[in-house]
């Protein structure tokens, strides 16, 4: 026997996508109850993200909870490319209209928006078990779970389901999507360490032994990245070895990469993926659920955001009038955003990252830096491509007519 509930939205999923989602209803007078089959603590502790959009960090700060990301956050006007032994500042500011990012752990993202769910009084289950979507294709769609040893079936009226990469909502419309997606043949060793960052700004290093990343939490945290081989164990990379590789590759003269006591480390593997369409019936995917980008251009947790600024749009448009016309629209509007993003940082991870032996390849990389750094409007589609397009630029500026 199963306990029934009700709710307006059920939103399964308690990352990014998911948490933000509720924020947004709930300001809009919507209810929904989020379940979540992790405990607090694991998913509050999970390491990912760190570079917030504006238009992310307006998001947040809009549905109340910018307070500690304005004190905490650090705002970035540019980041640096180095490849060929120089580093070259892009000031993304200057080429975007002003806009910036804030430096902001996604660890830190999702602990606010816990607090300001639970300190509301609403629901929001951690530890759920046996999650599983229902009658998505009825006007009564549920998700059925456990918690605590009981069965329950939450009744709502929609779904969402952000519940990442390997949830169970988009196999249970597998049938109904289409997949593309690429694998990449390297990944990264993420390292958290105790030390000053050594470069105020963010370094994307290109390097013959491949490619690294120096960003950072905080002004005593430096967060560090190294590509690796994609099968690389992280029991063959010392503290000594993880640092001597970094020393080589972001290598500098009259600069120095400070080192400091390493404090969390892991592997991160690379992989592009988008699901078309994002919805089925009365099921709609949003954020990793839906797809997932290398993160080399920094986007997946701000792409994870723009889909549910436009999913709660057509939700509330839906459960306040009836009408469906958002909610019709939702993934023609979420994937425009996608694909551009997925094609940005397939871009950039294949310009940064050491791609095989081929000195062609390396030859292609450099000369599409070199531009970069010489040519203005190179560095703008660079630039406006990191800080974020908004939701709907998709106006062709150069149109003579259509058939
Ligand atoms: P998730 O964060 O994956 O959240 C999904 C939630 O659903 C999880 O809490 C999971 O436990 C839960 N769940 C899963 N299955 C179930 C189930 N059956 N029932 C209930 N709950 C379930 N993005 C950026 O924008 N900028 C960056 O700088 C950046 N850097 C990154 C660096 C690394 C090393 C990594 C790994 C990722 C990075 N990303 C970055 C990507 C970003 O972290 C993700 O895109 C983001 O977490 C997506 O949010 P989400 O809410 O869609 O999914
Ligand atoms: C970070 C992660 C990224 O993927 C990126 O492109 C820039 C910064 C980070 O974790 O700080």
């Amino acid at each position: 026997m199963s306990r029934a509930i009700r709710t307006q939205v059920a939103i399964v999923g308690a990352g990014p996508a998911g948490l933000t989602l509720s924020c947004l209803l709930a300001k809009a007078g919507i209810e929904s109850v989020v379940l979540e089959n992790r405990s607090r603590s694991y998913v509050e502790a999970r390491i990912r993200a760190g570079v917030l959009e504006q238009g992310t960090a307006e998001v947040l700060e809009s549905v109340g909870v910018g307070e500690r990301m304005h004190r905490e956050g650090i705002v970035h006007h540019g980041i640096h490319l180095q490849f060929a032994g120089e580093r070259h500042r892009v000031p993304l500011s200057e080429l975007a209209d002003g806009r910036s990012i804030v430096v902001y752990g996604q660890t830190e993202v999702v602990k606010d928006l816990i607090k300001a769910r639970l300190d509301a009084g609403l629901p929001l289950r951690f530890e759920v078990a046996d999650v599983s979507v229902h009658d998505i294709e009825t006007d009564r769609p549920s998700v059925r779970f456990s918690d605590d040893g009981e069965r329950f079936e939450l009744v709502c009226e929609a779904i969402a389901g952000c519940d990442g990469f390997h949830g169970i909502c988009r196999p249970a419309i597998a049938a109904n999507l289409d997949t593309f997606s690429r694998e990449y043949p390297f990944a990264w060793l993420g390292i958290l360490a105790d030390v000053e960052p050594s470069s105020d700004e963010l370094v994307y290093a290109h390097h013959e032994r491949g490619f690294a990343l120096l960003s950072l939490r905080s002004p005593q945290r430096s967060r560090l990245y190294l590509q690796c081989g994609a099968d690389e164990r992280l029991e063959n990379w010392s503290d000594a070895r993880i640092w001597d590789e970094l020393q080589r590759r972001v290598a500098l003269e009259g600069w120095t990469l400070e080192e400091g006591a390493i404090l969390e480390r892991g592997i991160t593997g690379m992989r592009s993926f988008v699901t078309t369409p994002m919805q089925h019936g009365r099921l709609f995917l949003a954020g990793d659920a839906a797809h997932i980008v290398p993160p080399t251009g920094a986007k997946g947790l701000n792409l994870a955001v723009g889909d549910v600024t436009i999913l709660a749009d057509g939700l509330i448009e839906f459960l306040t009038t009836k009408s469906d016309v958002g909610l019709a629209d939702y993934s023609a509007r979420c994937l425009r955003r996608v694909w551009r993003a997925e094609q940005f940082s397939y871009w950039m991870t294949s310009t940064l990252h050491r791609l095989g032996d081929d000195p062609f390849d390396e030859q292609m990389q450099l000369s599409q830096l070199r531009y970069l750094v010489s040519s203005e409007a190179a560095a703008r589609s660079l630039a406006e491509n990191y800080v974020g397009l908004p939701v709907d630029h998709f106006a062709p500026w150069a149109a003579v007519g259509s058939a």
